[in-house]
């Protein structure tokens, strides 16, 4: 039977630091509140005139196929993870396909916010399984501060998210022990408008005008309170069915890799779970939260640290707008 194996990861943040003591110069937040509420020291926009979606995706992807020892011409599909697109159409993936000039292979671009990188690893996941494919290049890329508003009103969003990139190769393997196990997605669209980006879209049935813009309908929202409630029983309920579909306790899993989406979130899985802080890898005080590339850049920065070693249980999980939530197990 045919089965993934990551076997190269990379990723790309922008050479833009802005720490909390940067935001609290222009909006009405402090340093203390946001390390208190979320863990975050210091977070990366964009360059402007150097970083899209497409371009931070290219270059985290060009290291995962390097460390893959995997040429351009070698992709057989990409999966590309973003709420962020370069464009409102067409996707991102095929704007990474031109930079790395892949073949003109199949190019998805999947949203799914926050478990984005997780749908797309299993997207990619069930074509190797079926051997339609056996080099699928997984992306999770985005760029989100350049629809912040770097002001009182945007601050609730503005202080925890930030921009990046992480990417993945999986390639089919017969037989072998590494390989990912499962992966477990599911959506709950009855709480869509708790974290959404409303406009440019067709939901108002209204043609787009001046005015919207004053009103903040092309700014994010996020009911904070709402979101992290329903992570806190997402998180560990989609971990329990990774674990009870692959036979497998929790004392199994060797890390545990989460969505970045606030420290205290991290903090009350790793607490329910009774992982110590070598299992859990976090690195949201550096980075924020990164939306779909949160997970890519958190595993890729576990794998070059050396917390990842062959025959470890790998545990991803993520919770996020939508609502969607998500889960892997692999076994490394
Ligand atoms: O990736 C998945 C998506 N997102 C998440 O997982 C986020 C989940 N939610 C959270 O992490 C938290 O709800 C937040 C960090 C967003 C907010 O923390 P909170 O403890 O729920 O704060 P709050 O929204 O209830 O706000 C508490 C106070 C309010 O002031 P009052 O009404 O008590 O006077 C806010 O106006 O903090 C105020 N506030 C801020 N103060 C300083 C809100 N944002 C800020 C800010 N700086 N940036």
């Amino acid at each position: 039977m045919k089965r993934s194996r990551i076997t190269g990861l990379g990723f790309y943040v922008p050479d833009n630091v802005v720490t909390n003591d940067d935001l609290s110069k222009i909006m009405d937040t402090t340093n203390e509140w946001i390390i208190e509420r979320t863990g975050i020291k210091e977070r990366r926009f964009f360059v402007e005139g150097v970083d899209t979606v497409s371009s931070m995706g290219a270059a985290a992807a060009k290291i995962a196929l390097d460390r893959a020892g995997k040429k351009p011409e070698d992709v057989d599909m990409l999966v590309m993870a973003t709420l962020s697109p370069d464009y409102f159409f067409p996707g991102s993936g095929v704007l990474v396909q031109r930079e790395l000039g892949l073949r003109k292979i199949p190019c998805f671009d999947v949203r799914e916010q926050c478990s984005g990188f997780i749908y797309a690893l299993s997207l990619a996941d069930q074509y190797i399984k079926t051997g339609s494919v056996k080099t699928v290049l997984v992306i999770g890329s985005e760029v989100q501060s350049n629809v912040f508003e770097l002001s009182d009103r945007g601050r609730n969003m503005s202080v925890i998210f930030g921009d990046g990139a992480g990417a993945a190769v999986l390639e089919a393997q017969e037989g072998g022990d590494s390989y990912i196990l499962s992966t477990h997605l599911h959506a709950d669209g009855g709480h869509a408008e708790e974290l959404m980006l409303e406009h440019p879209g067709s939901k108002l049935k209204e043609r787009i005008s001046p005015d919207m813009f004053e009103k903040g309908m092309f700014l994010p929202h996020m009911n904070g309170k709402l979101v992290f409630v329903n992570a806190l029983k997402y998180f560990p309920e989609v971990i329990r069915e990774a674990l009870a579909y692959n036979h497998l306790k929790v004392s199994d899993i060797d890390l545990f890799v989460p969505h970045q989406a606030n420290v205290r979130i991290t903090h009350a899985v790793q607490k329910e779970f009774g992982f110590p802080d070598e299992k859990v890898v976090s690195n949201i005080h550096k980075y924020g939260n990164t939306t779909a590339a949160s997970i890519p850049i958190a595993l890729t920065e576990a794998w070059e640290e050396g917390r990842v070693k062959e025959g470890d249980l790998v545990c991803l999980a993520s919770f996020g707008s939508g609502f969607t939530w998500a889960s892997a197990l692999i076994r490394w």
